[in-house]
């Protein structure tokens, strides 16, 4: 068993309610991701010693959803909706556009100095605000929600987050 530094601790703390038993395991996945923004080497073998699952059972589970992520997250990542309602109201064009102001190829990329980063969201049920984004805000752990964007409106936003000058407008929850 590998020593039990501090960070390791740390992890244990967080899901040390939890009973050995992998109906558990999405609960440990979404705690750690939820302190630290993604999942670890270090945090998946704590939550496997801590289930007693093998570590590739745990890595296979959380890498089969799009939410979990296994490096740390840029400053700003915006999440941008690819759900069916979305996609009706030009989802697309505000995906291409927002790409290529902050110069980037693709979702999952993000910006030279760590900035920014594009990724790939699901559908929540918010589809009345279609076709929306998510902000998120990895020290201040706040999520802004704008939707009914514009191709126009979208170009604007990217210019706004990458000057430092976005204000949240949106619907503002903790993540
Ligand atoms: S399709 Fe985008 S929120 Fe539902």
């Amino acid at each position: 068993m590998p020593l039990e530094t501090e960070a390791r601790a740390e992890i244990r703390s967080l899901i040390s309610d939890l009973e050995p038993d992998d109906g558990k395991l999405l609960d440990a996945l979404h705690r750690v991701q939820h302190r630290y923004g993604y999942l670890s080497n270090e945090a998946l073998e704590v939550i496997a010693e801590h289930l007693k699952m093998f570590p590739s059972h745990v890595y296979g589970a959380a890498s089969f959803y799009d939410e979990y992520r296994f490096d740390p997250p840029a400053s700003t990542t915006i999440r941008w909706c690819s759900g069916p309602a979305c996609r009706l109201e030009n989802s697309n064009g505000i995906r291409d556009a927002m790409l290529a102001v902050f110069d980037l190829k693709e979702l999952g990329d993000r910006t030279n100095d760590n900035q920014v980063e594009m990724i790939n969201g699901q559908c929540n049920g918010a589809c009345e605000l279609a076709p929306l984004i998510w902000i998120e805000k990895q020290i201040e752990h706040k999520r802004d929600v704008v939707g009914k964007l514009s191709v126009t409106k979208a170009i604007e936003l990217a210019r706004a987050i990458s000057n430092g000058e976005y204000i949240e407008e949106g619907h503002e929850t903790a993540f």
